[in-house]
């Protein structure tokens, strides 16, 4: 644990045993490969000692399961979503976006306004291009802590500061500048990403409101909202607070905070109050009479909270996990179902204020994820259920979160400083489903889910269907299983209406799918989404590649039915109607980095991929192509590319590629 004084690690061990069902986020701000204090104690493990973002560790997929779901069911679909009951609120295609801890917002986003991460603007369109904009909190506990400062040291935007902490997350206090405002504004105008704030609640009585002073004009209406304190129930056992502080102290922060803002912009998009990890149900929060009282005041309402904690293997306290007996975990839909359970409540609430209701932070497991776990096939699958759940669930939005080079769970992560100027992104597995449920809920915002129980509810092989406006748009097939001999995919015999609903029969002549394949659950490169790939460690510039694969398939209309194989393991995404309005309209932009290394860095534009590396349905189909020249990636991917297929984007904005 570099960088930890061993008083404090003990402090830190001493705290944390007394709080080990509690699974809250915690980042390391201290550089450790985790993997290595780990104990991996099963599967093909392999010692491992480079950073956790950067895990080779290869679990063993988990057995099949006793009895075996059957590999031929039925789903019925209604002719119309009048038809159908328990069908989600409207929901947006950005419905999973991403929160990105304060302290390493200098190493994702960019150094400053004009030097920005070019394979964070590719990253950030391919998700706007499909769903419209992106949702991005730059946050978590160091927001806490923050300070707007006027000016740093070597033009700087941020700073943590080496104060002598003696809360046990160690959460260093940060400060930064307006530039990294700026450089977010620049962000929204570049691709359009949204943003989410959090205005520093350490200390109420000197309450630090310049982010919002300075933060609301500089974005405007892409700021979406300021959240009050981050898991305000942890900060007791954080040392944050006195002894008895509770949700009632809490009301009355969140009421000091609507004040001291008066009239600012900021006070009428305020988000609370992000419990669920630690000691206060949201009931006892709204048991304070919060949403009445702050009703128009509240943005949104939201909560945070992961599934387990991996927080053993950083401070060597807690409950053990053995990483490969918790894999199977994530690969059943009872597990998202069982986790969203206790929220039902809460979401029923906001529905009734109009308030949306967003799960603000979360992943696979908090304290960094699980090796072989977080950074697998299967996390993305679990990632695209856990989505679809909580959609159906009637959450409007989700972010997962994105930590450093020390956590497995990372969408996406920039290369080490030391090693930027040859080293491109590591893609990790849970991205692919940010980018999924963008294609399926698209751009309509009248996408509404339901979770079909396919299969008599078996848990290894669910489904949902998408309605789009009045008609059915869309079905999502999972197959959490592996099986290479092929014996356990199945297939899903989809109608549309039919006689037996005393509908006329809705099935389409033929429909589309795309899969999202791997050879295996455990499997942490191989992962393609409809053919395309972002390929293995530090090989990524951001953007999707190979060509995109769509299978056709053929309904058979006598019988009302189209036949959809899903693979063991694997999940199609079947497109049912040639709807345009799911089709893109906007112009997205590809940022291509182009740079070669240790040279000028240019970020440039690729006019041909505004045309060709969408992922929509229907007619936009026989349009797409390769987002990559033909090329598959290969290593750690070439940085040339033709001069003729690229241009800058323009001379108001001079990007470059960020060697940290
Ligand atoms: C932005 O950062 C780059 C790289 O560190 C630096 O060259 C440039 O001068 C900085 N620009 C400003 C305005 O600070
Ligand atoms: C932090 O603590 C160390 C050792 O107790 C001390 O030497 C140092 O000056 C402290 N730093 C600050 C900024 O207070
Ligand atoms: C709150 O955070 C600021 C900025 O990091 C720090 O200066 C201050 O001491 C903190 N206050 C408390 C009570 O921790
Ligand atoms: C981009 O950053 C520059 C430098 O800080 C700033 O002057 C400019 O206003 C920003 N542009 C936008 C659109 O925010
Ligand atoms: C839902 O929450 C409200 C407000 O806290 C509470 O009064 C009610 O009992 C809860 N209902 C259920 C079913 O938990
Ligand atoms: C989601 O909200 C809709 C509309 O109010 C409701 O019909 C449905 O039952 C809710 N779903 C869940 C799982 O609570
Ligand atoms: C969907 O909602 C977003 C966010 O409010 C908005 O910007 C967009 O224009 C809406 N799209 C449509 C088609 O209404
Ligand atoms: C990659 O996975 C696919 C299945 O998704 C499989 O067909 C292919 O053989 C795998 N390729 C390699 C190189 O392992
Ligand atoms: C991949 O890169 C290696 C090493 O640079 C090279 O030998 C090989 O030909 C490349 N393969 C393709 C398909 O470009």
């Amino acid at each position: 644990m570099a960088g930890l004084s061993p008083r404090i690690y003990c402090t830190l061990a001493l705290f944390l045993s007394s709080w080990t069902a509690v699974y809250a986020e915690i980042t390391v701000y201290s550089q450790r490969p985790l993997g290595q204090a780990a104990n991996t104690a099963s599967g093909a493990a392999a010692t491992n000692t480079a950073a956790a973002a950067y895990d080779t560790t290869v679990l063993n997929p988990p057995p099949l399961p006793d009895p075996l779901p059957a590999t031929q069911f039925g789903v019925q679909l209604q002719n119309s979503a009048a038809n159908v009951q328990g069908l989600s609120i409207p929901m947006s295609g950005a419905f999973w976006g991403f929160s990105i801890e304060m302290s390493v917002a200098n190493q994702v986003l960019g150094r400053n306004a004009t030097f920005i991460q070019v394979p964070f603007l590719n990253l950030m369109s391919n998700l706007a291009e499909r769903a419209g904009y992106v949702r991005v909190r730059v946050g978590g506990n160091t927001q806490d802590f923050a300070t707007l400062s006027d000016d740093l040291p070597d033009g700087k935007l941020l700073q943590k500061e080496n104060v002598n902490n003696t809360n046990p997350t160690q959460t260093p206090g940060i400060r930064f500048t307006s530039q990294l405002l700026y450089m977010m504004s620049n962000i929204s105008s570049l691709t359009n990403v949204r943003w989410y704030l959090g205005i520093p609640l350490n200390e109420t009585a000197n309450l630090r409101l310049q982010i919002a002073e300075v933060g609301e004009p500089i974005l405007g209406d892409n700021l979406l909202g300021w959240q009050i304190g981050n898991e305000p129930d942890l900060y007791l056992r954080h040392l944050h607070r006195d002894p008895g502080y509770g949700p009632f102290n809490y009301f009355g922060e969140f009421g000091d905070v609507k004040n001291a803002l008066g009239s600012s912009a900021a006070v009428n998009k305020l988000i609370g109050p992000s419990v669920g990890s630690g000691d206060w149900s949201p009931e006892q929060v709204w048991d304070t009479n919060f949403i009445p009282q702050y009703q128009a005041n509240l943005g949104a309402l939201s909560v945070e909270k992961y599934p387990d904690d991996n927080c053993f293997a950083l401070y060597g306290t807690g409950h053990k996990v053995v990483y490969q007996d918790v894999f199977a975990n994530y690969l059943t839909h009872d597990g998202p179902k069982s986790f969203i359970q206790p929220f039902l409540n809460s979401t029923a609430i906001a529905q009734t204020f109009n308030k949306p209701f967003i799960m603000f932070e979360t992943n696979t497991a908090s304290c960094g994820g699980f090796p072989g776990v977080s950074n697998s096939f299967g996390s993305a699958l679990w990632a695209l259920d856990y989505g679809f759940q909580m959609a159906y669930s009637n959450f409007s939005s989700a972010l997962l979160h994105v930590g450093g080079q020390n956590v497995f769970y990372n969408p996406f992560t920039p290369p080490p400083t030391s090693q930027s100027t040859f080293h491109e992104w590591t893609i990790g597995p849970v991205y692919y489903s940010t980018l999924i449920i963008a294609e399926a809920f698209g751009k309509s915002n009248q996408s509404r889910i339901i979770d079909l129980n396919t299969n008599n509810g078996d848990a290894h092989t669910p489904g949902y269907a998408i309605y789009d406006g009045d008609k059915p748009s869309k079905v999502a097939l999972f197959n959490f299983m592996t099986d290479p001999s092929g014996a356990n995919d199945y297939t899903a015999n989809i109608n549309i209406g039919g006689s037996q609903l005393g509908q006329p029969n809705g099935t389409p002549a033929q429909v589309k799918v795309k899969y999202l394949a791997a050879p295996s659950v455990a499997e942490k490169f191989n992962i393609t989404w409809g053919g395309q790939t972002f390929g293995e460690h530090f090989a990524s510039d951001g953007r999707i590649k190979g060509s995109m694969q769509i299978q056709t398939v053929t309904c058979d209309q006598t019988a009302n039915t189209c036949a959809i194989k899903v693979p063991a393991p694997g999940f199609a995404l079947v497109f049912l109607t040639d709807d345009p309005a799911t089709s893109s309209d906007a112009t997205p932009a590809t940022f291509s980095t182009t740079a070669l290394t240790k040279t000028v860095n240019t970020a440039l534009a690729d006019p041909t991929e505004v045309a060709t590396s969408n992922g929509h349905s229907g007619k936009t189909f026989e349009k797409f192509r390769s987002t990559s020249k033909g090329s598959v990636p290969n290593g750690s991917v070439s940085k040339r590319t033709t001069g003729t297929d690229v241009f800058a984007v323009g001379a108001a904005v001079a990007l470059a590629l960020v060697s940290l």
